[in-house]
């Protein structure tokens, strides 16, 4: 379980550019969540998870790991972060060497090194014979698939996703997200969602966190978040267009996914034509 306890950062403290980025954040992560966090840019989501990954040196507050500080090396074997556009980072010749390149640090075995990476590649939908190739060669979508495969092949308890499809185009998001998020949850890996897509968020977090100026404005279900126009409003954040299809219907019960608003909309019409 991580275990977040009443944090707050501000950057540059002392200085005439000092900026409060979280105020007073509490919250859990319960082992095989995925918990999303929501917000607007600029509402700390980026500052929270570094200060959770052990990035960035905690001064107000306690974020405990398995029962273990932050601030104890352990917790590096067991959180995995992927930073947003990951891709940026790729340095290796190969795929493979550079998706090896965190666990061979861990002091495994060539043998044991090659399984992770056949593993993690298996994970992000990258074929085999993708290994010998440069990353530079792969499409944008391909790069970001070696970068997340870098950091499952460490196998964390927790996985932290900054963003995970910011910024590709509509299909290879969708693929990013439907394949490799499927295989990542079946290996019941705990994962940290950073979003601003709440159609994402419907469809993969089980509670959302949202962030407002640094401060939780809400922790619940999606659900139950898209129930609350007024939170959405006050954040800045749009509900999923099926969530606001319905509303515009004045279907009061929120639908989540497309099966849900096929259903309430075939009561509807069966009610009324
Ligand atoms: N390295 C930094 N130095 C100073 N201010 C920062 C730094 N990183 C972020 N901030 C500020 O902290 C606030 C929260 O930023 P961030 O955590 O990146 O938000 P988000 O990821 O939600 O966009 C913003 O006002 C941002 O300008
Ligand atoms: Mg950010």
């Amino acid at each position: 379980m991580i275990s977040v306890k009443d944090v707050s950062y501000t950057y540059m403290t002392g200085t005439p550019f000092e900026k409060t980025a979280l105020k007073n954040i509490s919250f859990n992560v319960a082992d095989g969540e995925v918990l999303a966090i929501a917000g607007h840019t600029g509402s700390g989501k980026s500052t929270l998870i570094q200060i959770i990954a052990g990035l960035i040196k905690l001064t107000r507050g306690t974020v405990e790991i398995d029962g273990l500080s932050v601030a104890d090396k352990k917790i590096r074997r067991l959180v995995g972060i992927v930073f947003q556009y990951p891709e940026h980072q790729l340095f290796e010749e190969t795929v493979e060497t550079d998706i090896a390149f965190g666990p061979k640090n861990f002091g495994l075995t060539d043998a044991e090194i090659s399984a992770r990476v056949e593993e993690a590649m298996r994970q992000v939908g990258l074929d085999a014979s993708l290994k010998k190739v440069s990353p530079f060669e792969l499409s944008g979508g391909q790069r970001r698939r070696v970068a997340i495969a870098g950091i499952l092949a460490l196998k964390p308890k927790y996985l932290i996703l900054d963003e995970p499809t910011a910024g590709l185009d509509p299909p290879a998001k969708e693929k990013l997200l439907t394949e490799i998020f499927g295989a990542i949850k079946k290996s019941g890996v705990t994962i940290i969602l950073v979003s601003h897509n709440m159609e994402d968020i419907a469809r993969f977090a089980n509670r959302v966190v949202v962030l407002a100026q640094g401060k939780t404005l809400f922790i619940g279900t999606p659900r139950e978040l898209f129930a609350r126009e007024e939170i959405l409003a006050r954040a800045g954040l749009e509900p999923p267009p099926i969530t606001q299809l319905l509303r515009v219907l004045n279907v009061k019960k929120p639908a989540l996914t497309l099966d849900e608003a096929e259903k309430i909309i075939n009561q509807l019409v069966s009610k009324k034509i």
